[in-house]
């Protein structure tokens, strides 16, 4: 794009033609009118008001950066998923964000961290779309669209609102566990680098042999765990709304790059029915005493995308791609996610988002798909369809055919899950605050509770939040009120 009497390269249109001014649109006379013939200046404009799509209706607010996965332990006698084979290094993408913010809200409020992977495998892309959490708020996905929006805005004024939190997780309390965890330390990671990411869902394992497993991912900083307080997080919320999303990319731009090991638990396939807790169940954890961690491999970012937009904006995570010797569960949040996120990106980005260069597996893709907006991509048959006796690919269902799947016959029903022996809604937050917390990190969670509820929460709502608490931990609980209260 440079000529040879000048090196500054030279504008052009989006045909490349070069451009005759970046300054002056094309007039009669200086002072106008303004010429339609002015096709540059058209061009500009119309492609402003095109720049932006959708942001994303959940985890608007986000940053991330592409590195490279490497296996350093051996689980082949779990999976025989080619990317977490021994010795095996695959290209990845992970992008951190918010939840409930929109594109511009502060990094630092308090709010679960999404923690979304993307593998380049040889056998298509394998997306981990985790939190910094191993549980969730609720455990049916018919009620994810209620509980977003109750973290969201109102409709009737537009605001966020602590009444509208409270009220719907304390008329909801399998989230007591997640509330348990977010407003304690970890609610607020100091910064992307310095939290834990978690599977939270249970997938399914399935080896060469055809054994079937279930598994929980985890993993964890190499950085350590740091946390903001909640004076600190408020404090960074004015100083730099960003702060979170600078300091990824400040620190893989100056070669510090970040890592994360991952370890998985493993269950036996058996053992799900007779397990203590309901195996399945988002809002619980495998106790790690029950399922030791196992290494894994380990995570490093060290690339920066050289354009936001294209590469992190654009990014289409999807918990449906599983590839082969990785298979969901019955949890039914992960179910419901299964169709949710391909059906929101063909709603934001277009049809033809697996084509875009951070969703473009690097291994061929040799589907019938064809046509609609904004395909760039040549289809690679000319006879669109399978069956196909003039070389369309066709399904090698003796390697791939086996359905990484469960036994599942019974009446259709609406119902919850049928209780385990130990599962209730209380129990296992009860034990983070009593056995994981010390007496600091209960004062912090004491502190930043009664700062939430004490803050435009009805006398109704605030009644039924306190009792939320005593029923996780009758002393935190009453803690809670007692500083509600003014005490
Ligand atoms: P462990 O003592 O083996 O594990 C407790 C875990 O709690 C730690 O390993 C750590 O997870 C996590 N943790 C530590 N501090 C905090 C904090 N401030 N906020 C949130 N999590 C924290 O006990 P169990 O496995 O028996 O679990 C006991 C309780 O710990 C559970 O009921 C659950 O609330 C919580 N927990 C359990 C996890 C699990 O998968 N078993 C994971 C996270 C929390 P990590 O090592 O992942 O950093
Ligand atoms: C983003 C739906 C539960 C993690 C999204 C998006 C939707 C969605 C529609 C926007 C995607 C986009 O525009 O690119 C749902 C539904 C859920 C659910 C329907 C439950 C039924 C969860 C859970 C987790 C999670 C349990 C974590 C364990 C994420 C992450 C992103 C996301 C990390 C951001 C991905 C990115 O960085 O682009 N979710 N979600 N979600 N969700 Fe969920």
């Amino acid at each position: 794009m440079t000529d040879s009497a000048q090196q500054t390269p030279y504008t052009t249109d989006n045909a490349g033609i070069p451009v005759e001014s970046d300054e002056h649109s094309l007039t009669i006379g200086d002072s106008g009118p303004i010429l339609l013939q002015d096709h540059y200046l058209i061009e500009k404009m119309a492609q402003f008001n095109r720049e932006r799509v959708p942001e994303r209706v959940v985890h608007a607010k986000g940053g991330g950066a592409y590195g490279t996965f490497r296996v350093t332990g051996d689980v082949s006698q779990y999976t025989k998923a080619d990317l977490f084979q021994p010795g095996r290094s695959t290209e990845m993408l992970a992008r951190f964000s918010t939840v409930a913010g929109e594109q511009g809200s502060p990094d630092t409020w308090r709010d679960p961290r999404g923690f979304a992977l993307k593998f380049y495998t040889d056998h298509g892309n394998y997306d981990l779309v985790g939190n910094n959490t191993p549980v969730f708020f609720v455990r049916d996905p018919i009620k994810f669209q209620d509980f977003i929006r109750s973290q969201k805005r109102r409709t009737d004024n537009g605001l966020r609102d602590n009444d509208m939190q409270w009220d719907f997780w304390t008329l909801s309390p399998e989230s007591a566990h997640m509330v348990t965890w977010l407003m304690g330390d970890r609610g607020v990671p100091r910064t992307w680098r310095h939290m834990n990411g978690y599977g939270s869902h249970t997938y399914m394992w399935v080896n060469r042999g055809g054994e079937k497993f279930w598994i929980k991912y985890h993993i964890k900083t190499d950085q350590g765990i740091e946390c903001f307080t909640q004076a600190e997080a408020d404090r960074m919320a004015s100083e730099d709304a960003d702060f979170h999303r600078r300091d990824l990319f400040d620190a893989v731009r100056s070669g510090d790059a970040p890592s994360w090991t991952m370890y998985v638990q493993v269950m036996p396939f058996d053992d799900a029915p007779d397990y203590r807790f309901n195996p399945f169940d988002l809002t619980k954890v495998w106790p790690h005493g029950d399922y030791p961690l196992i290494e894994v491999g380990r995570m490093t970012l060290d690339r920066n995308p050289d354009d936001f937009f294209v590469h992190i904006e654009q990014a289409a995570f999807e918990p449906s791609n599983l590839v082969p010797g990785i298979g969901p569960s019955p949890d039914k949040m992960l179910l419901g996610r299964l169709f949710s996120y391909p059906d929101t990106h063909r709603y934001r980005i277009g049809p033809n988002y697996a084509q875009l260069p951070p969703n473009h597996p690097r291994s061929d893709v040799r589907s019938y798909a064809k046509d609609g907006p904004m395909r760039y991509e040549a289809a690679r048959v000319a006879r669109p369809y399978a069956p196909n006796s003039y070389g369309g690919p066709a399904a090698d269902t003796g390697r791939f055919g086996d359905v990484a799947g469960w036994r599942a016959a019974g009446e259709m029903v609406r119902e919850a899950y049928k209780p385990h022996r130990e599962d209730d809604d209380w129990g296992q937050a009860g034990t983070m605050v009593r056995q994981v917390l010390d007496d600091a990190a209960r004062d912090r969670l004491v502190s930043n509770v009664a700062g939430h509820v004490g803050n435009g929460v009805s006398t109704a709502v605030r009644e039924r939040a306190l009792q939320y608490w005593r029923n996780i931990d009758k002393e935190i609980g009453d803690r809670i009120a007692t500083k509600v209260n003014g005490g």
